[in-house]
């Protein structure tokens, strides 16, 4: 690995350079400081941003993060992590918080998305043992309510092929949602049950997406389960892909009997498999937050700040994404955190360190050629359904909603509603621009799912201070911390990535 380039903060060598310069004409410095300071403020809110934002992690939170002499933890996972040297390293570089502001004049603040997601799975997956048992007595009654609510399946009214889903607008509507309740699907992780972790406000669960042309069909999970039934459905990407495949098992567990279901991981993959006397049906999620290869693969430990990718390199993963018979596919949110991507020379195999930095769009439209060679390739459309979701939205600065009192999402509880100007929050669109052209110019046909411009209303939907980092659930010290904790990028459970898979449902019950 290369050795961490460490972003110094803009200013402490200038100010510490004043306390130095005690008898020098310190009052015309100030002044000329101070202008220098409010024409940056004016002119390049980078800087402010930049000021919103810690440099460094506390030091308590990185004790905390991997409790070396706690037993528990490493007892109780199910498969074990290897807290090697690595773990510290991670641990060290974490700490170093990079925030680059992007061209149109947004911070991006290196979060951690995905670190110690798996001693949080694992927890979550020792708690599962415990329920399964429990709830093994409910699948006589379950599979009564099977043959009950046969019927009205073949009711639900399908849009308009030639409807445009993805504009519209949101509606409260307590009835039809949430479309499952957070403490009846018990393969959710602590990183989304919002509610569980603490949250106050429910309302965010309660919006559905009304499509202004039509309207999306009722939700019906049994209909779900018997279309996708012996199949298998894979969502391939970065920690938003997982968040929407946590509210894909949901979506469809709650018709299958306990007994039936397994949840387990394997290398890159995260399954949740059904099991029936005739059909297997798998609901999957493989681990691939660049799509192609890069030196943020391991599906375990992979914080790494330095980030690294081969775009021309897919193979590797592609090949456990064959046989498949819907593929959802998504990058976006590892991109954030540098304006330039550090494309590798030679191969990770061979040893390579050195590597090149290639401007973000530049690097990313490289990336989704490779991609979209390889499904052409590989693909064959009359078995498999290819998606691909748009970038999903972050809601790092208050005032993009004209809310100055807000601090970053933490304080949202309701959506955008007034639609009347355009919303931006900070979105690389020429990302979202790209993968649309991409996905638009391939010989396999692509579904692109829209998600962004729907998404970036929803300020209120975010899991903030109500989830965990590193494995551990925010303290109360950290959660009354947003500035610092509140995590704006992925979405509490029940919640928006629901309405996401309401467009996937709508498509794979629209196939023959
Ligand atoms: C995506 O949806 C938004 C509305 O949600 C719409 O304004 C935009 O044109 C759509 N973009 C594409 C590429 O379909
Ligand atoms: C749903 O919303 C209505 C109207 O806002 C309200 O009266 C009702 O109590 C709500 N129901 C639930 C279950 O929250
Ligand atoms: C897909 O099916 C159609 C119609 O059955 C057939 O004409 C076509 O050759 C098939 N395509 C591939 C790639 O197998
Ligand atoms: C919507 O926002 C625009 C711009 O911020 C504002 O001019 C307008 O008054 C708002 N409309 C409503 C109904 O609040
Ligand atoms: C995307 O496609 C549009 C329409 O074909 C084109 O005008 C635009 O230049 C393309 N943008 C990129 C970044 O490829």
């Amino acid at each position: 690995m290369q050795p961490l380039r460490r972003k110094t903060p803009l200013f402490n060598s200038e100010i510490g350079a004043m306390k130095g310069r005690k008898n020098s004409n310190l009052s015309i410095f100030v002044v000329v400081f101070s202008i220098f300071l409010f024409g940056i403020f004016m002119y390049n809110e980078d800087v402010k941003s930049i000021a919103e934002f810690p440099f460094s992690r506390p030091k308590a939170q990185k004790v905390e993060s991997f409790p070396k002499d706690d037993k528990r933890v490493e007892e109780d996972t199910v498969t074990v992590i290897q807290r090697d040297d690595n773990t510290e390293k991670d641990v060290k570089e974490e700490d170093t918080v990079t925030i680059m502001a992007s061209k149109n004049s947004r911070t991006q603040l290196e979060k951690s998305d995905d670190d110690g997601e798996d001693s949080d799975e694992q927890q979550e997956h020792v708690e599962l043992k415990k329920i399964v048992m429990t709830e093994k007595e409910e699948k006589i009654e379950l599979l009564d309510k099977e043959e009950e609510e046969e019927e009205d399946e073949e009711e639900v009214e399908l849009p308009p092929k030639d409807c445009d889903l993805f504009n519209g607008e949101w509606v409260l509507d307590n009835v039809s949602h949430p479309l499952y309740k957070e403490d009846e699907c018990e393969f959710l992780t602590s990183q989304v049950t919002c509610l569980k972790n603490g949250r106050r406000d429910s309302l965010y669960q309660n919006w559905k997406w009304q499509p202004r042309d039509c309207s999306l069909p009722k939700f019906k999970p049994r209909l779900l389960f018997k279309k996708i039934r012996g199949k298998r459905l894979m969502f391939v990407g970065d920690s938003l892909n997982r968040n929407q495949w946590e509210s894909m098992v949901c979506m469809v567990q709650s018709v299958v009997p306990s007994d039936k279901k397994t949840w387990y991981k394997s290398g890159s993959l995260a399954i949740l498999k059904i099991e029936e006397p005739e059909h297997i049906t798998t609901i999957e999620f493989y681990w691939a937050p660049f799509l192609v290869e890069s030196n943020s693969d391991d599906p375990n430990m992979h914080s790494i700040l330095n980030r690294i990718i081969m775009p021309e390199s897919i193979e590797k993963h592609g090949v456990n994404w064959k046989n498949v018979d819907y593929l959802i596919f998504n990058t976006y949110i590892w991109w954030m955190n540098t304006f330039n991507m550090k494309v590798l020379r030679g191969s990770f195999d061979e040893g390579s360190t050195e590597y090149d930095e290639v401007p973000r769009p530049i690097a990313y439209e490289r990336v989704l050629r490779t991609w979209s060679n390889w499904v052409d390739n590989n693909i064959d459309p009359n078995k498999t359904k290819v998606y691909f979701t748009s970038t999903s939205p972050l809601h790092i600065k208050s005032e993009d909603w004209n809310n100055p009192d807000g601090i970053k999402c933490a304080k949202e509880t309701t959506p955008v509603l007034n639609m009347s100007t355009p919303l931006d929050v900070g979105t690389d669109r020429r990302l979202f621009v790209i993968s649309n052209n991409v996905t638009k110019s391939m010989k396999v046909p692509v579904y692109f799912l829209n998600i962004t411009t729907m998404s970036e209303y929803r300020k209120d939907a975010h899991t903030s201070v109500y989830t965990i980092r590193q494995g551990k659930m925010l303290t109360p010290e950290q959660q009354a911390d947003p500035t610092t904790y509140a995590d704006c990028i992925h979405w509490c459970l029940p919640g928006l990535p629901d309405i996401w898979n309401e467009f996937l449902y709508t498509s794979i019950i629209s196939q023959s």
